[in-house]
C-alpha cells in the first residue's frame, strides 16, 4: 500500500477567447509578468492590461524575461512586485516567462528567502498570503502552467535549477489557443515535441498510475493528430487548440507521475551545448523508448491503443516531417562538433545519470547505458 496524490491548477479555462476570463476577476492590483517581446507585438499584453482595467484592476507590467531566465530576473521582478503589492501575478508567456514568475511570487511572498533556500524539493514555505496565480502560456510545450515545477538558471554557475514545489501549482490556468498560434514553425515543431516527450515519459515512468496515463495517452494521440498541422499550417485554429491542449493535458500526466531518461540526457545535453529543450527531446526519444522498451511494457500498451506497430518508428516519422535531424551530429542549431562531444562525453552521462528525473525511468540505467545513448544519438546506427 501507498499514499499518492494527484494536483493539477484549481481552475483551468481553455478554448479560443480564454483569455477574456481575465476581465471577470476581483480585486485592486494585479502584475503581468512577461519576457522578451513577443506578447507586446502581438497585442495580448495591451489585450490582458485593459481586460484587467475592465474588471477595475490596476496593472504593472515586469517584462524582459529572457529565454532560460536567472535568478537575478526572479529577484528583480519580486523587488518590483514588493514595491506594487499586486494581489494577482499573471504570468503570460512562454514557460521561461512563467518559471520565472512563478519564483518572482515566492520571493514576494518570503522577501527573507534566498536562492539556496528553495532548492530542495518541497522546501518552499506556504504561497498565497499575499497573492494569487494565474498561468496564460503562449507556447504549447512546457506545461508550467500546470506543473509543480519551475526551472531557473544559476548564470554564474551555468547550472539550471528545477524548483519543485506543490505551492506553485497556478490557482488559474488559461489556455487560449490564439496566443500558440503566433509561434514560429520551429518553436511549434520543438515545443509540440516536448510535448510528446513529456506524455510518453508519464506514461513509462515507474510513478505512472491511473491517475495520470490517461492524460498522457491522450495527449500522445493528440500531438499524433495535430503537429504536424500546426507546424505546417500555423493559422490552423483547430490543430492549434488540440496543440495547446495536449501540453495541459501532458503537465497534468507529468507533474504528479514525473519523467525519465529523456529529460535526465536533454538537461545535459542542453547545459554543455545550449541546444532547445524540446529539439533535444525530439531527438533523444526514439533511442530511449528503444532502450526502455527491455523494462516495460507501458509503449506496448500505447501502442495497442493508438493502432500502430512501433511508437518509436512514428516518432522517428513525424520528427522527419518537422525537420527535426536524427542526430545531434547533423543538428546546426548548435554547435555539436565531434571533439567536444568527445571531450564533454564521460561528464554529461555522469550528470544526466543524476539528474532526478531518472529516478522513475522504468529498470536501472547504468552510467555505461546512458553514454551508450549519447553516442548513438550523436552519431545515429
Ligand atoms: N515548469 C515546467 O514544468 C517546465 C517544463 C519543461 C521546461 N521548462 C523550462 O521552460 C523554458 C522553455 O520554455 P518554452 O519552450 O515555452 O520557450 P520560451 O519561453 O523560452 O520561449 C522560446 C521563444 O519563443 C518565443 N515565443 C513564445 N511564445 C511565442 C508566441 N506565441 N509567438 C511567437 N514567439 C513566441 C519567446 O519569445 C522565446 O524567444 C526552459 O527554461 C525550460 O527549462 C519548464
Ligand atoms: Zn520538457
Amino acid at each position: 500500500m501507498s499514499v499518492n496524490a494527484f494536483s493539477v491548477p484549481r481552475n483551468i479555462v481553455y478554448g479560443e477567447g480564454s483569455l477574456a476570463k481575465l476581465s471577470e476577476l476581483t480585486g485592486k492590483k494585479a502584475v503581468l509578468v512577461t519576457g522578451g517581446n513577443s506578447m507586446k507585438k502581438f497585442g495580448f499584453l495591451d489585450e490582458a492590461k485593459s481586460l484587467l482595467e475592465k474588471a477595475g484592476i490596476e496593472t504593472a507590467i515586469i517584462d524582459g524575461v529572457e529565454p532560460n531566465p536567472s535568478v537575478e530576473t526572479v529577484r528583480r521582478g519580486s523587488e518590483e512586485m514588493l514595491a506594487f503589492e499586486p494581489e494577482w501575478i499573471i504570468a503570460i508567456g512562454g514557460g521561461s516567462a512563467l518559471d520565472a514568475a512563478k519564483v518572482m511570487w515566492c520571493f514576494y511572498e518570503h522577501p527573507e528567502l534566498s536562492f539556496e533556500d528553495i532548492i530542495t524539493p518541497g522546501s518552499m514555505p506556504t504561497l498565497r498570503n499575499k497573492a494569487k496565480f494565474i498561468a496564460i502560456p503562449s507556447t504549447s510545450g512546457t506545461a508550467s502552467e500546470i506543473t509543480a515545477f519551475s526551472v531557473i538558471t544559476d548564470t554564474a554557475a551555468h547550472i539550471k535549477y528545477p524548483i519543485v514545489s506543490g505551492e506553485m501549482v497556478p490557482d488559474l490556468a488559461i489556455l487560449d489557443p490564439a496566443l500558440p498560434m503566433k509561434m514560429p514553425a520551429h518553436i511549434t515543431a520543438n515545443t509540440g515535441m516536448d510535448v510528446m516527450a513529456h506524455a510518453v515519459e508519464a506514461v513509462a515512468s515507474i510513478a505512472a498510475t491511473s491517475f495520470t496515463s490517461p492524460y498522457a495517452v491522450e495527449a500522445i494521440k493528440l500531438v499524433f493528430a495535430n503537429l504536424e498541422t500546426a507546424y505546417s499550417a500555423p493559422e490552423n485554429m483547430e490543430a492549434r487548440t488540440a496543440m495547446h491542449n495536449a501540453s495541459a493535458l501532458a503537465g497534468m500526466a507529468f507533474t504528479n507521475a514525473s519523467l525519465g531518461l529523456v529529460h535526465s540526457l536533454a538537461h545535459k545535453i542542453g547545459g554543455e551545448f545550449g541546444v532547445t529543450h524540446g529539439l533535444a527531446n525530439a531527438i533523444l526519444l526514439p533511442y530511449i523508448i528503444e532502450f526502455n522498451k527491455q523494462f516495460t511494457d507501458a509503449y506496448a500498451q500505447v501502442e495497442e491503443l493508438l493502432g500502430i506497430d512501433c511508437i518509436e518508428a512514428e516518432i522517428r516519422t513525424l520528427n522527419a516531417k518537422l525537420n527535426i535531424p536524427e542526430t545531434f551530429k547533423t543538428c546546426d542549431e548548435v554547435d555539436f562538433s565531434e571533439e567536444k562531444f568527445n571531450t564533454v562525453l564521460d561528464r554529461m552521462s555522469v550528470n544526466a545519470l543524476a539528474d532526478p528525473c531518472t529516478l522513475t525511468n522504468p529498470g536501472t540505467p547504468t552510467v555505461e547505458d546512458v553514454k551508450a545513448i549519447y553516442m548513438v544519438a550523436y552519431n545515429g546506427k
